[in-house]
């Protein structure tokens, strides 16, 4: 699916779709994997994704490179900016994260390309040249 969205509660209110979607089709579970340049919208996706489930404390995890929040549903919030290879995710319980219920929304998931789970949903965030608030939002499941 691609949307088009011309504000930032536009891609939250796309991200608030996909989180009610799942929610109604009863999938505990997900894995998202989130791309995009700096700035594009990532942590806004995140953002109301979570709001779906009554999460209201979405911040970015640049430091802490995971969040949890625990709401009707159990969100991870990764921001991987900072991390330099597949090999750190090691350290900070990557695999852990991935037994557990609950949604993994991941930010700057190029970075691990290789340890994206099977299965995983893709949603590639993009600027255009039209709008400095519009936005390409391409989900792919
Ligand atoms: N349509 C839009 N969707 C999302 N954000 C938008 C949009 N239009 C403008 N913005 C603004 O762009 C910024 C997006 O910031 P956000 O932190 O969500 O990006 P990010 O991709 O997570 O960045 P980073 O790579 O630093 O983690 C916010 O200031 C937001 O208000
Ligand atoms: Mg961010």
């Amino acid at each position: 699916m691609t949307y088009n969205v011309s504000s930032t509660e536009g891609t939250e209110q796309v991200a608030r779709g996909l989180a009610e979607r799942l929610a109604t089709l009863g999938r505990e579970s997900a894995y998202i994997a989130l791309m995009g340049e700096m700035g594009v919208g990532k942590t806004a996706f995140v953002r109301g994704f979570a709001s779906y489930f009554g999460i209201s404390t979405v911040k970015s995890p640049t430091y802490t490179v995971v969040n949890e929040y625990l709401g009707e549903a159990s969100i991870f919030h990764f921001d991987l900016y900072r991390i330099s290879n597949e090999d750190d995710l090691y350290s900070i319980g990557y695999d852990d994260y991935l037994a557990r219920r609950g949604y993994i929304l991941v930010e700057w998931s190029e970075r691990i390309a290789g340890e994206i789970p099977e299965g995983a949903i893709y949603v590639k965030i993009s600027r255009t040249a039209r709008d400095e608030n519009e936005r390409i939002i391409e989900i792919t499941e």
